[in-house]
């Protein structure tokens, strides 16, 4: 009788990282081993393993122990898409699709089904790749929580967290020097950390990309509470927000990234813009990439594990080209074809802007 061959799954990670990473790792891994005797196959530094051919073995022992920890065991990297490979020339980088090379390793290695756990960057990738005959199921990964298809990335809650930590601790020494603190947060195009950890950490102003502000309208805020004798305000801002009529502030631009533009620098913007207008004494913090490190929260864990176990399902069940997604409280799937290369923003419709304004939170409208 033959001996029925085991499924080897690929997993590799895309992208910026979070906490939960090796959560979903864990996830799939334990699900895959223990429920369906997979063979576990991970892909060292996201797509830049598959094209330099580093690979590593997850038997149980590697896997057991992570649920906790930052970062990724199997390492993580944003520049390498191998439809749009750099080839650093003496002048200009030049672009290269290397994407059969790709898909041949993927052949080579045997693999059924490649995990790829990412943002919307990586899920691109995938959904490519997915074009090309690879077999592929995609886990949504970010702090920016702007991934399209689903309610919920991980690792967004564990950088709120982080976030609202930071706004606790910048409010008591904004309080004893009566000064405007600035507090730049991270997540690129969309507002939703600075919403989150600016309602969570009692912002008296939030800036949004979504919301150009307006200066005279957060001028009239903080000179309104000086007024009251609120002699203190916090103002939480999003890396990617930028006045009415202005621009956003870029601080680098990695050309070889598959997302160049970097942002950065809008606290220390807003800040003189508010001390020249009150007269008020202000401060920045940016919390940088404090907010993508350390264990993840409690909910991350949980929602990681979730999405690791069905990932795991789903090539079991031998679906692919999709998406695991969180729907209120359901774990569902989409199709990768839907997810790649948009962002999910926060509509002017939302209710938690409504909510931050009923409590007296300025949004710079
Ligand atoms: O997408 C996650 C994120 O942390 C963004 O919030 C931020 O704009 C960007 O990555 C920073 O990228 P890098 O780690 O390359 O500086």
């Amino acid at each position: 009788m033959a001996v029925k061959k085991k499924k080897r799954i690929g997993v590799l990670t895309g992208g910026g990282d979070c906490p939960g990473l090796n959560a979903v790792i864990r996830g799939v891994a334990k699900a895959g081993i223990n429920q369906f005797d997979f063979e576990i196959i991970g892909i060292e530094d996201g797509f830049l393993g598959l094209v330099e051919k580093r690979k590593v073995q997850l038997h149980w022992e590697r896997v057991s122990g992570i649920l906790t920890q930052g970062g990724t065991i199997l390492g993580t990297n944003n520049r390498a898409n191998p439809f749009r490979w750099p080839l650093k020339g003496k002048k200009e980088i030049k672009f290269k699709d290397i994407s059969d090379q790709v898909v041949a390793y993927i052949h080579e290695l045997g693999l059924d089904v490649l995990v790829c756990i990412g943002g919307d960057g990586t899920m691109s990738i995938a959904s490519q790749l997915s074009e090309k005959g690879v077999r592929i199921v995609g886990v949504p990964k970010t702090i920016d929580n702007d991934i399209v298809g689903t309610d919920l990335t991980f690792g967004f809650d564990s950088a709120v967290s982080t976030a609202t930590e930071a706004i606790d601790k910048i409010h008591t020494t904004a309080m004893s020097h009566h000064r405007v603190m600035v507090v730049e947060v991270m997540g690129r195009y969309a507002g939703w950390l600075a919403l989150h950890s600016g309602i969570a950490g009692g912002g008296d102003i939030i800036l949004i990309p979504e919301i150009p502000y307006r200066l005279d309208i957060i001028e009239h805020v903080v000179k309104d509470r000086s007024r009251k004798g609120k002699k203190f305000s916090i103002v939480v801002v999003s890396e990617g927000a930028k006045p009415e009529g202005g621009e956003r502030v870029v601080q680098r631009v990695v050309k070889d990234s598959t997302d160049p533009v970097r942002l950065g620098g809008i606290g220390h913007q807003v800040a003189d813009q508010i001390e020249n207008a009150t007269g008020l004494e202000c401060r920045v913090t940016v919390l940088g990439h404090l907010q993508r490190g350390g264990t993840p929260t409690a909910f991350d864990r949980v929602l990681a594990t979730r999405y690791g176990v069905k990932a795991a399902e789903l090539c079991q069940e031998g679906k692919s080209s999709e998406m695991v997604a969180l729907r209120g409280t359901e774990i569902v799937t989409v199709p990768l074809s839907e997810v790649g290369g948009k962002m999910r923003l926060v509509d002017l419709n939302h209710p938690l802007l409504q909510v931050a304004e009923r409590v007296g939170t300025c949004l710079g409208r």
